[in-house]
């Protein structure tokens, strides 16, 4: 049965415990000298980017490079893409050549869901569109739980452009598969329509008071989002300085944090706009885990392949 990860939805509370598991073991072969095991041998896997990307494109080419698969990247300038090809009939062409995974990152939402039914491999949502980014919300859990162990009751405030953020919106599911307690925040032109209702669906609060969160109830985690300016046609807020007032993690913010959790995680998926929804004192502060989760992605994407391509399932939650 071949296996993909589209969705956080799709993992069940024993998938994400036994990814993360798998991914404590990856992490310890990312630490030694020679980082190579022969898990994937054999294996061939094509990251297929349409969007740009830094950490998740590298960090899935060195996961399969380390359990020695043979890995192609392919982007969308630079393939046939670029001549008109239709995206069904590039993944058409990239299954005809028997790969075991396609890793896809791509500008609509549910492009990898649609991508599943039409090949054989294994396919792996590296972002889609404003949807989700499951592998970064396991990346982050991770970091979480490497810092705190046990996320049941901890308290994860996810702060900023929720509205085009596909990070936020694997978060809130793995987190609540977790039992972590999570309250999002952003100015209301940056919440999602219809997040009063999918709150109480999923569980998680909302808030456009960021202070007044902080302050009510001080996170073991805040995760500061970036601000998309790439998705955003029109004014969502008046100037970034404003922005950056209401809802940044400015040095008094960061103050005012630490002194009621001292302990208090300071997390960013990246790449980030410094100055702008995260301050340089904030990213580069003892608190900051920021590459503490981009030295989490690979493991946990070696993890990801490894339960996909070779694994046993585990509820099979995550079988298209
Ligand atoms: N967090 C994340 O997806 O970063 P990249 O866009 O660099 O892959």
């Amino acid at each position: 049965m071949t296996r993909h990860l589209i969705s956080s939805a799709d993992l069940t509370r024993d998938d994400v415990e036994a990814i993360l598991e798998t991914a404590a073991s990856m992490h310890d072969v990312q630490r030694r000298e020679v980082k190579k095991v022969p898990t994937l041998r054999g294996r061939t896997i094509i990251n297929f980017f349409f969007e740009d990307s830094t950490r998740t494109r590298s960090s899935f080419e060195i996961a399969g490079k380390w359990m020695s698969a043979d890995t192609i990247n392919l982007s969308a300038k630079g393939s046939s893409t670029s001549k008109g090809e239709s995206l069904r009939d590039s993944v058409a062409t990239i299954n005809a050549m028997a790969v075991d995974a396609l890793v896809i990152r791509h500008n609509q939402s549910g492009a990898c869901r649609q991508v599943a039914g039409w090949v054989g491999a294994s396919v792996i949502n590296a972002g889609d569109g404003t949807h989700e980014h499951p592998t970064q919300a396991l990346l982050d859990a991770y970091t979480m739980r490497a810092n705190l162990g046990d996320l049941t009751g901890r308290h994860v405030v996810i702060v900023g452009d929720l509205a085009h953020s596909r990070v936020f919106r694997s978060n809130v599911l793995t987190l609540a598969t977790l039992g972590a307690r999570v309250t999002v925040v952003a100015p209301p032109t940056l919440m999602p329509a219809g997040i009063a209702a999918w709150s109480a669906a999923d569980g998680f609060a909302t808030s456009w008071d960021l202070d007044a969160v902080l302050a009510d109830d001080p996170p073991d985690v805040l995760m500061m989002l970036r601000v998309q300016r790439e998705r955003m046609s029109g004014g969502y807020f008046p100037t970034p300085r404003e922005y950056t007032i209401g809802y940044g993690l400015t040095r008094p913010r960061l103050a005012a944090l630490l002194a009621a959790r001292p302990e208090a995680l300071i997390m960013h998926p990246g790449p980030m706009n410094r100055g702008l929804e995260i301050s340089a004192e904030a990213a580069d502060s003892p608190n900051s885990v920021i590459l503490d989760q981009v030295s989490a992605g690979v493991a946990v994407r070696m993890a990801v392949l490894y339960h996909l391509l070779v694994g046993e399932a585990t509820s099979g939650g995550y079988a298209a």
